[in-house]
């Protein structure tokens, strides 16, 4: 253990080793030292979160070519990746544990030591070229109890600054540290420099059979190689705060859900907040930022992607966002979907695989404005009439949550917000209806557990056209899916009376001619208004054979334009379509195997005489 810190004295700069043996974490100081050892770079950088440190890895980065910077927003950089690494690779992302039962059906299981042996050959030497950056970064605001701390090593400029972003880094980290434990992420693109090479415009990554996203549930580590993108390189959000938190979260009895947050106030001010689950490129980002089209009705935004909750001393469910800043897909969000979107990332944000203009901005398809002329996301010259895509469908904006102009005001309150209401749902063209509301909490677990979207561009490899995505937590609940659904059944019974509301809401129906009929967007928010005042026994519904739905007149509607007709179709039970998807649900549900809980089987059978009678 001594011997880590002479080993690092020999490689840091004095006054960053200085801070490692003041602070004397020897799990800290052999997990950099082993680091360093295995992957031989260059050079070894303590980050210690300060803008100057920003400013300085950013320019480093212009000056080789692997940035742009943005002349027509401040302090704002464009990347492009390999064309290759533009989004999650679940084929390559793996759950590492003694037993496969415990990684379940849904995840990539490897045994521990295999994987280990496997992966530090690829590690060995993988640095070579380049500086090895040790980030200490907190998921939560530094020093709260239900925050946790990670230090993800990596040889990539690019994460180190989308870490400033959308985590807490530096010394404050270290400080809130001292002799604690942490989460060990060791980041490589994988991809070492020869000597005279450079990465000629574009970030480096290894070929696919060479990316491994992996996580050692036990250990609790987590080992990413391969890889420049997002989700798959920015170690402490899905990799930590879902896919190891959801591990925690099952053994201490709280949740790590794949969920925004938010609050909405009625005219009377009084508070309901929210937190909903919608599968990749539901819209979960834009209804988090929802400018509500309700009089009086006010939403402000928590968190648009990761809730962690807790139970409080009163038994109350509070949630907090683990995150900073946003990751959010750029294409589609303009002035009319996500106001708040576009004004977040006006400056201080990174912007990945978008079309950069000749007037130095950025553009995306769907998005605000015209180009006529750009660079595309491959760093061709680009044209509306090239015929193909200026930027990629999962381009992505990094921004930073505190520049969103309806951000709550008191959104890093270690305290987190009280949750009222659960949402879960996706993008179906057909058959679910505009919202339903539990009968119960079990009934909502099932909801959740049946949740279903149509395809994503977040991740390479999704396959079939519906993809069954229970609690939006399929590429993401890193341990046995149904012992993840009697977590939740669990928690319905230690919340009791306390339990959020449960709702399924799909925006998404389309008409003969395949156009959308719910207007969506700012208009949610009337679907949002009926939730709280059901929370408060205010609002009408009534029993159908897949819950408790709103007539027209228990909705606010004034002022929307859709035929009565319309209306009628978003508000029906299709009992033929329902009766159709009961076997698909019976395969689904078979494929988890002995641990199904019970009482997911009961609310199988009982969808299905409701929909009999
Ligand atoms: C990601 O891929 O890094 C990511 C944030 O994914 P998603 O948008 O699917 O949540
Ligand atoms: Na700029
Ligand atoms: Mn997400």
């Amino acid at each position: 253990m001594g011997n880590d810190l002479e080993y690092l004295k020999g490689c840091m700069r004095p006054e960053q080793y200085e801070k490692l043996a003041a602070l004397n974490n020897s799990k800290l100081n052999e997990f950099i030292a082993d680091s360093v050892q295995l992957c031989t770079p260059d050079d070894v950088y303590l980050c210690d979160g300060s803008k100057n440190e920003y400013d300085t890895i950013m320019a480093g980065m212009v000056n080789e070519g692997l940035a742009t910077d943005l002349k027509a927003r401040e302090n704002c950089f464009h990347f492009r990746s390999d064309p290759s690494d533009v989004a999650r690779v679940e084929g390559r992302t793996y759950i590492a544990c003694e037993n496969e039962s415990d990684a379940g059906p849904t995840n990539n299981w490897i045994y521990p030591d295999k994987l280990k042996g496997t992966m530090r050959d690829l590690y060995s030497g993988c640095m070579k070229g380049r500086t090895l950056y040790v980030i200490p970064f907190s998921m939560g605001p530094i020093g709260s109890p239900i925050s946790k701390i990670g230090f993800e090593i990596t040889d990539s400029g690019y994460v180190v600054c989308n870490m400033h972003i959308m985590t807490r880094v530096g010394d404050k980290v270290l400080e809130a540290l001292g002799q604690g434990d942490f989460v060990p992420c060791l980041h490589s693109v994988g991809k070492p420099l020869a000597e005279g090479e450079s990465d000629n415009g574009m970030w480096p990554c290894a070929p696919v059979e060479k990316k491994y996203i992996s996580h050692f549930t036990e250990e609790q580590k987590i080992w990413s190689f391969g890889s420049g993108y997002g989700g798959n390189a920015l170690l402490g959000k899905k990799c930590l705060a879902l896919r190891i938190a959801s591990v925690m979260a099952k053994k201490e009895g709280w949740m790590a859900e794949h969920m925004l947050i938010l609050r909405l106030t009625n005219p009377e001010g009084k508070k309901f907040h929210i937190a909903a689950a919608f599968p990749s490129a539901c819209g979960k980002t834009n209804l988090a930022m929802l400018q509500s089209t309700v009089e009086g009705w006010k939403v402000e935004c928590v968190g648009d992607d990761i809730a962690w909750m807790k139970m409080d001393d009163n038994g109350q469910l509070r949630a907090i966002n683990p995150e900073s800043g946003f990751f959010g897909v750029a294409p589609g969000t303009n002035s009319k979907t996500n106001p708040m979107a576009v004004k977040s990332c006006e400056k201080n944000s990174i912007f990945t695989n978008c079309v950069v203009t000749d007037d130095s901005d950025v553009w995306w398809e769907d998005g605000d404005g015209e180009c006529k002329h750009g660079i595309d996301w491959k760093g061709r010259e680009w044209t509306p009439e090239s015929g193909e895509k200026g930027a990629h469908p999962n381009a992505r904006f990094t921004a930073p949550a505190a520049q969103c102009p309806n951000v709550c005001p008191d959104w890093e309150d270690p305290a987190g917000v009280p949750i009222d209401i659960f949402i879960f749902g996706g993008r179906r063209s057909e058959l679910v209806p505009l919202v339903t509301e539990a009968m119960d909490w079990d009934h909502g677990v099932y909801m959740g557990a049946t949740a279903a979207s149509e395809k994503t561009a977040a991740a390479l490899d999704s396959g079939v056209a519906i993809r069954r995505d229970p609690f939006a937590m399929l590429p993401f609940c890193a341990y046995h899916m149904a012992d993840y659904w009697q977590h939740w059944f669990d928690m319905g019974d230690k919340l009791g009376e306390n339990a959020p509301k449960i709702f399924y809401v799909n925006w998404f129906q389309k008409n003969e001619k395949g156009k959308f009929i719910w207007p969506g967007f700012g208009e949610n928010s009337r679907v949002l208004k009926w939730m709280c005042e059901r929370v408060d026994g205010k609002a009408g519904a009534y029993d159908t054979a897949i819950g408790k739905m709103p007539k027209k007149e228990d909705l606010d509607l004034n002022g929307i334009d859709l035929t009565d007709e319309e209306m009628d179709k978003i508000l029906s039970v299709d009992t033929e379509g329902w009766k159709k998807e009961l076997p698909i649900v019976r395969e689904f549900f078979e494929t988890m195997g002995d641990k199904l809980p019970d009482r997911m089987v009961a609310q199988v059978d009982r969808l299905e005489q409701r929909l009999k009678s």
